[in-house]
């Protein structure tokens, strides 16, 4: 039943020019389902009146809404709504005697994921490896719709973007390939594709994500503050790094700050690279806090709507150069886990990682710092997503790692367990790495595997005369070769790289 129109009619007056949805807001879109109710809010006359009728063949629901007197907007929160669609959403604006109307067509109900970062967040699916094949089968997923922001630097926060590059769409092989690093992003796109075929239902991603920018930029000046940084120190970045704007908080105001205000189930974040030249050492810090401070804000921003901890996936650093010296790239992927080697954990509750320390790509025409593997990558990413966000806890999202280290000092051997049931694809005499002490200080010496069990890898360092002081696994910038490191689950999970310190963990038994 249609609910009647409510009576507004007073004096004559001016029309309703500045009425209109914020910019997000348009046909094809998916807002987010129950539990959680979606919100839908827009620019208007001061002191009018809005109502909002959602409908599907027949009205759903008609929800009411007034504009101060001394603001310009207006916000409508729905009550939940299941998954599905196509619904209308008609929005009127009664101010005097005059009405105006606006309507969303084509609208559906589902999971609403944000995909942020840097190049590799932004590498598109035209540049990605089968990217004809993956391409034809856009059409295949009418019902994953794709967002993507402009890009746009702020000094202040903004209410809504400033431009946007792709409204949402309904993916087609053009939609998805509009060339290089532009949109639309592989790593979303396949995340969300790998969702869509697991729950069935509508999936909405955006896209707001700029090459070679580093954390700082993305997150709010509270954030950086957490970290003791106010200020940014200008360094000129190599060219393989596509540099963006990476004056801080300037991408967090301009693209993701207008987003706060509507309901999402969770965001995937591809970056750190940038880090590797700035700040690397804060990034335990500054990355962890941006969470915080994201999860806060689209908690507020949508009254409380966005869930306070909404699931946090991010892709954990793939490769770049075979150099042996810079361990840079082995500081941030340890970083991107708060120092703990695993996620989730105490700092960082509720997020998933994708390890990709083997999915290295020396070949790629982009550089390779772009790797090409992007669908791998996508797909240790939502098993990450099912198991956090969507409460499949049976899942295992990531590699096996070390429960106990047991150091036979007299043999120099070490033993390594683990929980998991390992699969040892790559003996090799180095991925490993012993710690032997030398005038108090850590000589890190090659440790080759001698023998494993279905639990356990047994390690041999002959040259360390004064002891064992620690270990570390893959710490390097290339450590493994493609989908070649040591350690892998029976999943074909890569074990993620890690670093301990005797006197520190627990874990460690001498014999
Ligand atoms: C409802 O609307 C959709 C499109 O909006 C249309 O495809 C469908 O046939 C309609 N169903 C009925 C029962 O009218
Ligand atoms: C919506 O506005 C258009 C003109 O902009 C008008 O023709 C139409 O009747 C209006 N619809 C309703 C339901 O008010
Ligand atoms: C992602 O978004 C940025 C701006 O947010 C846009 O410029 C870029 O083209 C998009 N890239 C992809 C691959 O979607
Ligand atoms: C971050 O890492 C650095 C270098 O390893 C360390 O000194 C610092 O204590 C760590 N900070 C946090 C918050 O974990
Ligand atoms: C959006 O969120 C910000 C930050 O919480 C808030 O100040 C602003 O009023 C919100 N706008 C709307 C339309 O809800
Ligand atoms: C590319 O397609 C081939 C053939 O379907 C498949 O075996 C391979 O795994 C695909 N590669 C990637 C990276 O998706
Ligand atoms: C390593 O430890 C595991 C479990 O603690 C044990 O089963 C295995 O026999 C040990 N291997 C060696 C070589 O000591
Ligand atoms: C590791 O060292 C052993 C003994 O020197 C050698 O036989 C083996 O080929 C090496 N493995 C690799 C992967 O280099
Ligand atoms: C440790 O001290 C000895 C003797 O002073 C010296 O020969 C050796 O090079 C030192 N080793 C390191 C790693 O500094
Ligand atoms: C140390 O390793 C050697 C050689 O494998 C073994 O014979 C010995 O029993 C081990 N010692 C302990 C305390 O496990």
């Amino acid at each position: 039943m249609e609910a009647s129109l409510p009576l507004v009619l007073l004096l004559a007056c001016t029309a309703g020019a500045t009425f209109r949805f914020a910019s997000y807001y348009a046909d094809h879109m998916v807002l987010q389902k129950e539990p959680y109710r979606a919100i839908i809010w827009g620019f208007g006359d001061s002191g009018s009146n809005v109502m909002l009728r959602l409908s599907k063949n027949r009205s759903v629901m008609t929800k009411m809404a007034q504009i101060e007197e001394n603001s310009e907007i207006w916000k409508i929160i729905l009550d939940p709504v299941p998954q599905g669609g196509p619904y209308t959403i008609k929005v009127h604006q009664y101010i005097k005697e005059d009405v105006s109307n606006m309507t969303l067509e084509d609208v559906y109900f589902g999971d609403v994921w944000i995909c942020s970062g840097q190049s590799n967040m932004e590498m598109t699916v035209s540049q990605v490896f089968n990217a004809s094949k993956e391409l034809e089968k856009a059409s295949n997923y009418p019902l994953v719709r794709v967002f993507s922001a402009a890009l746009i630097q702020s000094g202040v926060e903004l209410q809504d973007l400033g431009g946007i590059s792709l409204l949402w769409s309904i993916p087609t092989a053009r939609n998805l390939g509009h060339g290089d690093f532009s949109y639309f992003s592989a790593v979303c796109w396949l995340f969300g594709q790998y969702l869509f075929e697991k729950l069935k239902y509508p999936i909405g991603l955006i896209n707001t994500s700029w090459g070679g920018t580093p954390v700082e930029a993305w997150s709010s000046k509270q954030a950086l503050k957490e970290c003791g940084l106010t200020e940014y120190i200008e360094r000129s970045p190599p060219s393989y790094l596509d540099a963006g704007p990476r004056e801080v908080s300037v991408l967090w105001n301009a693209m993701i700050h207008p987003f706060v205000n509507m309901t999402i189930q969770g965001v995937i974040w591809y970056q750190g690279e940038a880090n590797t030249l700035m700040n690397t050492d804060l990034y335990n810090c500054t990355f962890p806090a941006l969470i915080e401070d994201w999860r806060k804000a689209f908690h507020e921003g949508s009254d409380g709507q966005t869930n306070r901890y909404f699931p946090f996936g991010f892709v954990q650093l793939c490769t770049n150069r075979h150099v042996e010296i810079n361990d840079k790239f082995p500081r941030i992927r340890w970083h991107q886990t708060a120092d703990y080697g695993y996620v989730p954990n105490k700092r960082m509750p509720n997020t998933f990682m994708a390890v990709t320390i083997d999915l290295g790509d020396s070949e790629s025409p982009y550089g390779s710092i772009h790797p090409r593997d992007k669908r791998t990558v996508a797909y240790r990413l939502h098993l990450g997503a099912l198991a956090i966000a969507y409460g499949e806890r049976s899942i295992t999202f990531q590699g096996p790692y070390p429960q106990k280290v047991q150091v036979n000092e007299t043999h120099r051997l070490l033993n390594i367990t683990f929980e998991e049931h390992i699969q040892l694809r790559h003996r090799d005499n180095n991925t490993f790495e012993v710690c032997c002490s030398e005038n108090g200080t850590c000589s890190w010496k090659p440790a080759s595997i001698v023998s494993s069990s279905s639990h356990s890898v047994t390690l041999q360092n002959a040259a360390c005369s004064n002891g064992i002081g620690g270990l570390r696994y893959a710490w390097s910038e290339w450590p493994c070769d493609y989908k070649l490191c040591p350690i892998y689950n029976l999943q074909a999970l890569p074990a993620p790289p890690f670093i301990t310190f005797s006197h520190s963990n627990p874990a460690w038994i001498g014999l």
